[in-house]
C-alpha cells in the first residue's frame, strides 16, 4: 500500500522580526492547497516553522538583552499564534533549534566531510563587520559597504566549503528532465542561466558566529545558517544519514516547496545539490511566488510599512484576507497591497456579490422552505451547469492558479445573482409559491456547491454557509433561522484608519 503523503512546505521564517503579510501569504497558500487535497481524501503533510540560527538573530537577541534561545522562543510562538489566527492547519512546526534537527544537520555535515563534498579551506573576501557579511567587489558603493557606507576590510577566514561546482551538470540535467521542478516556468530560466554561468563552491561554516549548530568534528565552526535551515525539509520528516525514521518514506520526496522568489536560488540550486550529494531523491517541485509591496513600496523595517495580518483580520475577518491575497494577484506574480484595494474588494466581491446573494436567498429559504430539502438537486439546469465547473476549479487549485479558481467561483456567484434578478423570487412569493419553492431548492443546491468550492480558501465562511444550507434538514424540525450577513458592509465612516503599516 502506498502511504506516501502529499508533502507541502513553506520556508522557515527568520525570527529576527515579527511575522507580517509576506510570511502569512506563503503559509496561507500552503494551507489552501493542503485543505483542498484533504477534502479529496488525499493524505497531506504540511510543514512550516522557524529559522533560528545565525548572526542576525544573535545580534538582535544581544540588542534586546536576552539569550538567543529565549528570543527565538518568543518570536517562534508569535508565528504559531498568527497561523492560528489565520486558520492555518499545519501538520508539523519545525524549529531549527529542535535537537533532532540539529543532530541531523551535524550528521549531514560529517557525512559530506567523509565523502569529500565538504572540505576545509579559507575564504577571502571583503567583509563588512556591521553586516557580518562578505561582499563582492561589484556590490560595493565605491569602496564601501552598500548598506552601511563604511569601508570594508579584506579578511580571510577558515571555512568549510560545499562542493557545489561538482553538481553543475547534474543540476542542469535534472532541470531538463523535470520541467516542472523549477516553477513557475517563467522564473526557471534565470536559475538555469545562473547554473550555466558556472557554480562556485560555497562556504558552509562560520568561525565568527557562535549561535549556530556546531560542526561536530571541529566545534570552532558553526554550520552556515542556510545549510542548516534547508535541511529542515528532510530532518522534519525524520531524515538522518545515520539512520532515518521510518516516517521519512511517508513524506519524501517533498511534492512542493513553496518559497518567495528571493530565495529561489537557495531552493533551486543549493538544496538539490545538497540532496544529490547525500544521495537523497530531489523534491518534485520548487515553486517561487512573487513579492507583495505596500502602496507601491517594498515592505521594510526602516520604512515601517509592514502590513500585519492581525490588524487586517481584526477589522475584516480572516476570510476576507484569505480571499483578497489570492484573488487580487495571480499566484507567482508580484502584487501590491493597499487598504483601498482591499476595502474595494471586500465591499464589492464579499459584502455585495457573495454576502447579499447568500442572505437574500437564505432569508427567503427561512420564510418559504419549511420542509425538508429533496435529497437530490433534481433536474435543475443551473445546478448541473455549475457542477460541471468543479473539475476545472480543482485543477486550478492543484496547479496553484488560485486566482483562476476564485475568478471562476465568482462567475458562479454572478450567475446566481443574475438568475435571482431575472426570476424575481419575491414576486413568485405572491404569485406562484410552488415555483418559488422549486427555485429556492435549486438555489440552495447551488450555494452548497459554491460553499464547497470556497472551503479551502475561506474555511470559516464555507462552514457558516454549510450550516445555514442544512435548510429544512434538521431532524428535530427546527426551522431555518434568519442569517447574520457573512460580510457586513464596511461603511466609509467606520473605515479603519488604524490599520497601521508599522
Ligand atoms: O528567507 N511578499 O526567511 P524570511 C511575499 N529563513 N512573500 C514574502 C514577503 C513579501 N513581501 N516577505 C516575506 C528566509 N515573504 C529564510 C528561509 S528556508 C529553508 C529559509 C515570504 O523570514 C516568502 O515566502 O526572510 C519569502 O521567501 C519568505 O517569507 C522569507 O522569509
Ligand atoms: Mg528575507
Amino acid at each position: 500500500m502506498n502511504t506516501k503523503k502529499y508533502y507541502i512546505t513553506t520556508p522557515l521564517y527568520y525570527v529576527n522580526d515579527k511575522p507580517h503579510l509576506g510570511h502569512a501569504y506563503t503559509t496561507l497558500a500552503a494551507d489552501v492547497l493542503a485543505r483542498h487535497l484533504r477534502s479529496k481524501d488525499i493524505p497531506v503533510l504540511l510543514q512550516t516553522g522557524t529559522d533560528e540560527h545565525g548572526s542576525n538573530i544573535e545580534k538582535i537577541a544581544r540588542e534586546k538583552g536576552v539569550a538567543p534561545k529565549a528570543w527565538c522562543d518568543g518570536v517562534s510562538a508569535d508565528f504559531r499564534e498568527l497561523w492560528k489566527t489565520l486558520n492555518i492547519k499545519y501538520d508539523y512546526f519545525i524549529r531549527t533549534t529542535d535537537p533532532a534537527h540539529e543532530a541531523g544537520v551535524q550528521a549531514v555535515f560529517e557525512k559530506l566531510l567523509k565523502t569529500g563534498d565538504i572540505y576545509l579551506g579559507s575564504y577571502e573576501g571583503l567583509y563588512c563587520s556591521s553586516c557580518e557579511a562578505f561582499y563582492d567587489e561589484t556590490e560595493l558603493k565605491g569602496k564601501n559597504c552598500p548598506v552601511h557606507g563604511r569601508p570594508v576590510e579584506r579578511v580571510s577566514e577558515e571555512t568549510y566549503f560545499f562542493k557545489l561546482s561538482k553538481y553543475e551538470a547534474a543540476l542542469l540535467e535534472h532541470y531538463a528532465k523535470h520541467p516542472d521542478f523549477l516553477s513557475p516556468r517563467y522564473r526557471a530560466q534565470e536559475i538555469v542561466n545562473f547554473v550555466k554561468s558556472g557554480l562556485k563552491d560555497i562556504s558552509v561554516s562560520r568561525t565568527k558566529v557562535a549561535w549556530g549548530v556546531p560542526v561536530k568534528s571541529n566545534p570552532r565552526h558553526t554550520v552556515y545558517v542556510w545549510f542548516d535551515a534547508l535541511l529542515n525539509y528532510a530532518t522534519g520528516r525524520g531524515y538522518n544519514p545515520d539512520g532515518n525514521s521510518p516516517d521519512f518514506a511517508d513524506a519524501w520526496p517533498a511534492d512542493v516547496h513553496l518559497v518567495g522568489k528571493e530565495i529561489f536560488r537557495f531552493h533551486g540550486v543549493i538544496w538539490p545539490a545538497m540532496l544529490l550529494a547525500l544521495g537523497v531523491a530531489l523534491p518534485r517541485k520548487v515553486y517561487a511566488h512573487g513579492w507583495w509591496t505596500v502602496n507601491g513600496d517594498k515592505m521594510s523595517k526602516s520604512k515601517g510599512n509592514f502590513i500585519k495580518a492581525e490588524d487586517v483580520v481584526r477589522e475584516f475577518g480572516v476570510d476576507a484576507l484569505r480571499y483578497f491575497v489570492f484573488r487580487e494577484v495571480t499566484f507567482g506574480q508580484d502584487g501590491d497591497f493597499s487598504m483601498d484595494a482591499f476595502r474595494r474588494r471586500y465591499n464589492a466581491d464579499l459584502a455585495n456579490d457573495l454576502g447579499n446573494l447568500f442572505s437574500r436567498l437564505m432569508n427567503m429559504a427561512a420564510k418559504y422552505l419549511d420542509h425538508r430539502l429533496p435529497e437530490k438537486p433534481g433536474e435543475s439546469e443551473i445546478f448541473r451547469e455549475l457542477s460541471s465547473w468543479t473539475p476545472e476549479i480543482h485543477r486550478s487549485v492543484e496547479a496553484l492558479r488560485f486566482s483562476d479558481a476564485l475568478e471562476k467561483i465568482w462567475q458562479g456567484v454572478s450567475r446566481l445573482n443574475r438568475l435571482v434578478d431575472a426570476r424575481k423570487p419575491w414576486e413568485l412569493a405572491k404569485t406562484d409559491p410552488e415555483t418559488l419553492k422549486l427555485f429556492l431548492h435549486e438555489m440552495v443546491w447551488c450555494l452548497r456547491l459554491i460553499a464547497g468550492w470556497l472551503d479551502p480558501f475561506m474555511p470559516d465562511t464555507a462552514s457558516r454557509m454549510h450550516m445555514q444550507l442544512g435548510v429544512g434538514r434538521t431532524s428535530d424540525g427546527t426551522p431555518p433561522q434568519k442569517v447574520p450577513p457573512l460580510f457586513p458592509r464596511m461603511q466609509p465612516e467606520n473605515k479603519p484608519n488604524d490599520i497601521r503599516t508599522n
